[in-house]
């Protein structure tokens, strides 16, 4: 770590009255200083309960987005703007609206994981962690659109029984995992447990021993006996899981690429830097903001959402 850019930003949070929240995905540095480390329903709990001015998004566009649309009155920064995501590109919101207008009769379930447009076009939001609930949530013979994560559809429908219309959307960190590795990887440590993210293609699921949301494998693994864990989601994550648990081994699920840490990473989640994010608490930039005619359709679809998870 850094210290004397650690210690700028710790003051500039103090004079500016800001938080920063934090993405398991986001590098050690940034997970060490920040004020709350999570997954995207736990991001967004604390989006929307804080009384800090300024909220520093350390995460991507869609997470910066979705505070800013509970939280009008605040400003809201993202430390590089550019901090996207495959799965909510893979949602265009012109063909998500056709879409949606060919299926007359259903009810929009939409992955949080998706632009402001498109959650104004939704029904309710969900995360990985409340998906099954948030499906479970609609009468048997209400017809549901599940959007834009197919991969995660697949498994809530298979976990819920219902015949959900899904959008052909993907994660590219999720798609990556190459299962010919992974089973190679599980040969050499027979005791351990596989532990995915439903993100995940099916052939991954089928063969994990856990399936979870990113705070929910983290729960697992540390309310765990075993020992030894294969970890199908972006490594980001084991960070802050060898942090709770030193005496475990902590493996990443391998890539089908031979990339840089034969790994998975998150290419948007890792734009965002320590200096970067001191760069937007000092200058107060990057600024993530959503124009009030969407931000007032996608807020109810939020908000329905952060009241089914309380219940
Ligand atoms: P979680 O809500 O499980 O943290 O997932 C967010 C995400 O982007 C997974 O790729
Ligand atoms: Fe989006 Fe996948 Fe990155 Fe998560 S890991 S932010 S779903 S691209």
């Amino acid at each position: 770590m850094n210290n004397d850019l650690a210690k700028e930003i710790l003051q500039l949070k103090i004079e500016k009255n800001a938080i920063i929240l934090a993405h398991y995905y986001q590098v050690p540095e940034i997970q060490d200083i920040a004020d709350y480390v999570g997954d995207s329903l736990g991001l967004s709990q604390e989006a929307a309960k804080t009384d800090a001015d300024v909220i520093v998004f350390a995460g991507v566009h869609f997470m910066a987005e979705t505070a800013k649309i509970i939280n009008p009155h605040k400003t809201v920064l993202l430390p590089d703007l550019d901090a996207g995501c495959s799965l909510a590109e893979s949602a265009p919101t012109g063909a998500f609206e056709t879409f949606i207008k060919q299926h007359p009769n259903h009810k929009v379930i939409t992955y949080i994981n998706c632009s402001a447009e498109v959650k104004a076009l939704s029904d309710i939001t969900c995360t990985s962690s409340n998906a099954i609930k948030v499906v479970n949530a609609y009468p048997k013979d209400q017809p549901l659109i599940f959007a834009p994560d197919k991969n995660l559809g697949k498994y809530v429908a298979q976990q819920t029984g219902r015949d959900l219309v899904l959008w052909d959307g993907a994660c590219v960190v999720h798609e990556a995992f190459s299962m010919e590795k992974l089973i190679s990887i599980y040969k050499e440590y027979p005791e351990a447990e596989i532990v995915a993210h439903p993100e995940s293609e099916s052939h991954i699921l089928k063969i994990a021993h856990y399936i979870g949301s990113t705070t929910q494998m983290l729960d697992y693994i540390n309310n765990s006996t075993k020992s030894t864990f294969i970890i199908a989601t972006e490594v980001g994550i084991l960070h802050q899981i060898q942090q709770d648990v030193q005496d475990k081994i902590l493996i990443p699920a391998p890539s089908k690429e031979d990339n840089t840490c034969a790994c998975s990473e998150c290419s948007y989640m890792k734009m965002n830097t320590l200096q970067k994010l001191r760069d937007c608490l000092k200058f107060g930039s990057p600024e993530v903001d959503v124009p009030e005619h969407i931000r007032v359709k996608a807020k109810l679809p939020i908000e329905r959402m952060l009241a089914l998870s309380n219940k």
